[in-house]
């Protein structure tokens, strides 16, 4: 302490300086000296737990109860929707033909938004929203939050046995019976999931936490299995390397000079398009998937074309929803998986099926033409 004191006198030189002022400073030095060699210490330690630990997984938390469920089985329905329901009266149909212990509905809409008599025409989505969401940015990781938001929610619920994830413009293409066999026969999730090799949207920056070679693209549109749907809100390891790494390369912005340059070179990247593949290829869970979605999307060919922005799913309008094109979207029975050259039989706990459940992207107009249909449901 002393020479400490030494030290600082020799240097201030300051005269006026009395013997318990120095005492002060010194103490104030010494504390400063420790707190910044304490950070340093912690820094190091942080840096060593970076570059040494290996690619963590996440670790499914044990919920006891779900396991052991014996009761009748639900599947969840999950509806991602911006606002209301606009095709609320189709699934009222669908619901209506339903056993009400074999189903739930979990709404994700804009924080705030109320389903009651004022914003549904069906009571099956009275109070269904989750009186905790996020504001939705389409294309960005707040999907992925919404996502998890909703499988937290209905995994409370130790009935929900499998999830299901729609948008505000899917329709289901069969009655509920015949959907309830197919998906709970299956011991599988349902997860389109394939080698993504053409785009540059996997960004090396992520290679430490996410190997190039476990890098999956496919359509948000899923159905899990529980367990699946537990690894995914389990997840904290991923999702903040997504919310790093993947992001949607922002429009060219004039104002915003040579700055564009820069931000046009990012990585241009759609998380809801590869998180939970990612996911679950990183847990070495693809085994437990069929790789292919429930849910059929017409994507626009020409429109990529013309913009090089990537493919837009065609909206089905009234006109498009003949009962012939709901027929030919039923009777696809296989996809085939061009990076891949894989070719997907579509089956259900090995029996060959048709490949889709759901469709989008189908408006008003379109619904109330499935709807009006006779033979729509027996299909
Ligand atoms: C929202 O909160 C209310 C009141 O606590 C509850 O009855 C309802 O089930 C909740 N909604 C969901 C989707 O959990
Ligand atoms: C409801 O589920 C039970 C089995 O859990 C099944 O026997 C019954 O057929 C289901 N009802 C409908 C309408 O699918
Ligand atoms: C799946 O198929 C096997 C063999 O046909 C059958 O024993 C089993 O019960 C089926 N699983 C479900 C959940 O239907
Ligand atoms: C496909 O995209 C093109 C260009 O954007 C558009 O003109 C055309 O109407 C679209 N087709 C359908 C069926 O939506
Ligand atoms: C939908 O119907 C309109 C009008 O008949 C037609 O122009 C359009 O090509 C159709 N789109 C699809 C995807 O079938
Ligand atoms: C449900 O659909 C299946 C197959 O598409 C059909 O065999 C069955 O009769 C339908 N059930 C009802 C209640 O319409």
């Amino acid at each position: 302490m002393a020479l400490m004191a030494e030290r600082v006198m020799t240097t201030k030189k300051g005269p006026i300086l009395s013997r318990r002022h120095v005492i002060r400073f010194s103490w104030k030095l010494v504390i400063m000296i420790s707190v910044f060699l304490c950070l340093l210490a912690l820094f190091k330690l942080h840096l060593l737990y970076e570059l040494s630990s290996p690619t963590p997984l996440p670790h499914p938390r044990s919920r006891i109860s779900s396991h052991s469920y014996k009761g009748p089985a639900k599947i969840a329905f999950l509806f991602l929707v911006r606002r209301n329901l606009p095709l609320d009266f189709l699934w009222a149909t669908f619901f209506e033909n339903a056993d009400a212990a074999n189903f739930s509905i979990y709404i994700h809409s804009a924080p705030g938004f109320v389903f009651d008599e004022t914003t549904t025409k069906s009571h099956f989505f009275y109070g269904r929203q989750l009186n905790k969401s996020v504001q939705v940015s389409w294309g960005e990781s707040s999907m992925i939050e919404a996502e998890k938001l909703l499988l937290k929610v209905a995994l409370e619920d130790p009935a929900n046995q499998r999830f299901v994830l729609l948008s505000d413009s899917c329709v289901p293409l069969y009655n509920f019976t015949y959907m309830y066999n197919y998906i709970m026969g299956s011991p599988r999730s349902f997860v389109d999931s394939f080698l993504d090799v053409k785009e540059g949207r996997y960004n090396p920056k992520m290679s430490r936490k996410i190997p190039r070679e476990k890098w999956r693209k496919g359509s948000q549109w899923i159905t899990l299995v529980r367990k699946h749907a537990e690894v995914i809100v389990d997840d904290e390891v991923i999702l903040p390397v997504f919310k790093k790494h993947c992001k949607r390369r922002p429009p060219v912005d004039t104002r915003k000079g040579k700055l564009n340059l820069k931000l046009q070179k990012q990585h241009n990247c759609i998380p809801d398009e590869h998180y939970v593949q990612t996911l679950l290829a990183m847990c070495g869970l693809e085994s437990e998937l069929e790789r292919r979605t429930l849910t059929y999307t017409l994507w626009n060919q020409s429109a990529a074309k013309l913009e090089s922005r990537g493919w837009h799913p065609v909206t089905f309008s009234y006109a498009n929803a003949s009962s012939q094109k709901i027929k030919e979207i039923k009777g696809i029975n296989h996809v085939y998986y061009e990076t891949e050259h894989r070719t997907e039989w579509c089956r259900t706990n090995s029996t060959s099926v048709s490949c889709f459940l759901f469709a989008r992207k189908f408006s008003q107009g379109a619904a109330m033409r499935l709807l009006s249909e006779e033979v729509f449901w027996q299909l």
